[in-house]
């Protein structure tokens, strides 16, 4: 299996670059911020959950987030391997994924974080909230706290990986082809 993380701060092209990948790579991408979207437009319990947090740009409580994750993984056993964008965001996190994968005999094979100066991620986040629908893209308040918690909590998922020589930083700001090209060279010296 490859089992990708791709990591960085809101707004750093995950998504973007996880679409691409998944053409390239035949990998399931899996956003857990896509899947909070989608339980949230359906207006399921989940979605009732995980809605006041968002609207705050706060993280969603650990136990939430990582029974959904693991909803979806087990709902698509038979695949190549996966990429993991918006996840892990705490420590507990990295460690219910590694218990996960660990079950499938599998295991992070890297952590790639896309590096993206503040200034610019903010500015591509409301550019983004124009068109994207997101309410927790349109406040400049919400997203700067969206960034100051990956400063305070989600970071430290980079050293996690870090100690166990997963984690590699790549310059996170060029077209969209350029960056793709960087995470390529990447993914096949895995
Ligand atoms: O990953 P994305 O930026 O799309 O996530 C949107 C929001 O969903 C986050 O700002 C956060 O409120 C919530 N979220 C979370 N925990 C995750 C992923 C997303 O709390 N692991
Ligand atoms: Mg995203």
């Amino acid at each position: 299996m490859i089992n990708l993380i791709l990591f960085g701060p809101p707004g750093s092209g995950k998504g973007t670059q996880a679409a691409k990948l998944v053409e390239q790579y035949a990998l399931l991408h899996i956003s857990t911020g896509d899947l909070f979207r989608y339980e949230m437009s359906n207006d399921t319990p989940l979605g009732q959950e995980a809605k006041s947090y968002i609207a705050k740009g706060e993280l969603v409580p650990d136990e939430v987030t990582i029974g959904m994750l693991r909803n979806k993984v087990e709902a698509n056993p038979d695949v190549r391997g996966y990429i993991f964008d918006g996840f892990p965001r705490t420590i507990a996190q990295s460690e219910a994924l590694d218990a996960l994968l660990a079950e499938k005999e599998g295991e992070v094979s890297k952590l790639i974080m896309l590096d993206v100066p503040d200034d610019e991620i903010v500015a591509r986040i409301l550019n983004r909230g124009k068109t994207s629908g997101r309410t927790d893209d349109l406040d400049e308040d919400i997203v700067r706290n969206r960034i100051q918690i990956y400063k305070n909590e989600t970071s430290q998922v980079f050293d996690f990986y870090a100690i166990k020589e997963k984690s590699i930083k790549i310059d996170g700001v060029g077209s969209v082809e350029e960056i793709f090209n960087r995470l390529c060279d990447e993914i096949d010296n895995l």
